[in-house]
C-alpha cells in the first residue's frame, strides 16, 4: 500500500483556513491518500522551521501571510513567473529541498475568466499594494489591460509594484497613485475592472471598505474582492449598489489550491471535482 502523503499550509494565522477542506476533497475524489495539515509558523522563523518540514517528508506546502515573500530565499529553485511576481504560494518537493511556484495568479485568472471578464484592452483599478495586489497587477498587465491604476495608502509600495510589472511586460501598463486621490481617476465609458486587494473588510471588520464614496463605485463596472470571508464584502455591496457586478475571492482560493495539488501529485483535477468543491464551500 502507498504511504500516506502529507501536505500543508504555513502561515500566521492559519486557524480558519479552508485549504484543508479543499485539498482533502480533491484527494478523496482522486483516490489519493493525503492529509493536509496547518503549520502555524511565525514571521521570521521560516528559516529554522522549513528544513524540519522537509525532513519530516512533507510532499508539498502552501505559503500564506506573512511568508509569501520571506519563503523565497529558503527555496532551492523558483519558477520564472513566481520570481517575476515576487511571491510564492506553493512549494513542491524536490530531491534537495522545495521549488517555489505562484498559483495565486492562475487562481485569480480563472476567477476572472469564469466571471466572463476579458481584461484585454480594459482599464483596471487595483486597491492595495501587498502580495495579493502584486498578483492582480501581474494578471492585468499580462492579459493585455490598457491601463491598471494601482492605488495604495503607502504610495511607495504601489510604485514598486508598478515598476516591476512595467519592466516585466515592457510597457507602461501600471500607474501608481495615492489611494486618497481616487477622485482623479479618469472617466472610462465601459467602466473599470476593480480588484480589491487590501485587508479592509475582512472578517470581523465586515462593515468596512477601503473607499466608501459612491462616486468612486459609479466608475466601476465589475469588482473582484480577493477577500472571501465574508462571502459578500462591503466593497462588493458598494459595487452592486452603484450598478456593477461583484465577485468574492472564493474561486481564486479553489483554483490556486487546484494548481498546487496538480503539481504535488502530477494529476489533472477534473472540472466536476472543482464544481463539487465550489458547492462544498458555498
Ligand atoms: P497581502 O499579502 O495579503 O496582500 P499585505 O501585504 O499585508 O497582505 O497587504 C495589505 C494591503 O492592505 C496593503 O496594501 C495595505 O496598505 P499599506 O501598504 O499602506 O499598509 C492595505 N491596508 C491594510 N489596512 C488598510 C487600511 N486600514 N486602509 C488602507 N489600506 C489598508
Amino acid at each position: 500500500m502507498m504511504e500516506k502523503k502529507i501536505c500543508g499550509l504555513m502561515g500566521d494565522p492559519v486557524g480558519h483556513s479552508l485549504s484543508p477542506v479543499i485539498h482533502e476533497n480533491f484527494a478523496r475524489h482522486l483516490g489519493i491518500d493525503m492529509e493536509y495539515k496547518l503549520f502555524h509558523i511565525l514571521k521570521g522563523t521560516l528559516h529554522d522551521e522549513l528544513p524540519g518540514l522537509y525532513s519530516d517528508g512533507i510532499s508539498g506546502l502552501n505559503a500564506t501571510v506573512p511568508h509569501k515573500i520571506d519563503v523565497m530565499p529558503e527555496l532551492v529553485e523558483i519558477d520564472d513567473l513566481a520570481k517575476a511576481i515576487g511571491a510564492v504560494n506553493t512549494l513542491v518537493r524536490q530531491d534537495n529541498g522545495y521549488k517555489g511556484y505562484n498559483t495565486d495568479i492562475y487562481g485569480l485568472s480563472m476567477e476572472v475568466e469564469e466571471a466572463g471578464v476579458d481584461l484585454k484592452d480594459r482599464f483596471c483599478i487595483i486597491l492595495g499594494a501587498g502580495g495579493a495586489a502584486r498578483t492582480a497587477a501581474f494578471l492585468c498587465a499580462s492579459k493585455g489591460a490598457a491601463k491598471a491604476y494601482i492605488l495604495n495608502r503607502t504610495v511607495s509600495k504601489a510604485c514598486d509594484i508598478a515598476k516591476d510589472v512595467n519592466e516585466y511586460v515592457g510597457r507602461e501598463c501600471l500607474l501608481a497613485m495615492d489611494i486618497s486621490d481616487y477622485g482623479s481617476l479618469p472617466e472610462i465609458e465601459e467602466g473599470y475592472v476593480c480588484f480589491q486587494s487590501t485587508k479592509v473588510g475582512l472578517s470581523p471588520n465586515v462593515d468596512e471598505a477601503v473607499i466608501e464614496d459612491m462616486e468612486f463605485y459609479r466608475k466601476v463596472n465589475v469588482g473582484f474582492d480577493l477577500v472571501y470571508n465574508p462571502p459578500e464584502t462591503r466593497f462588493m455591496q458598494l459595487v452592486k449598489e452603484a450598478g456593477g457586478t461583484a465577485f468574492n475571492g472564493m474561486k481564486m482560493l479553489i483554483y490556486q489550491a487546484a494548481g498546487a495539488f496538480q503539481m504535488w501529485f502530477d494529476v489533472k483535477i477534473p472540472a466536476e471535482v472543482i464544481e463539487d468543491t465550489k458547492k462544498l464551500l458555498s
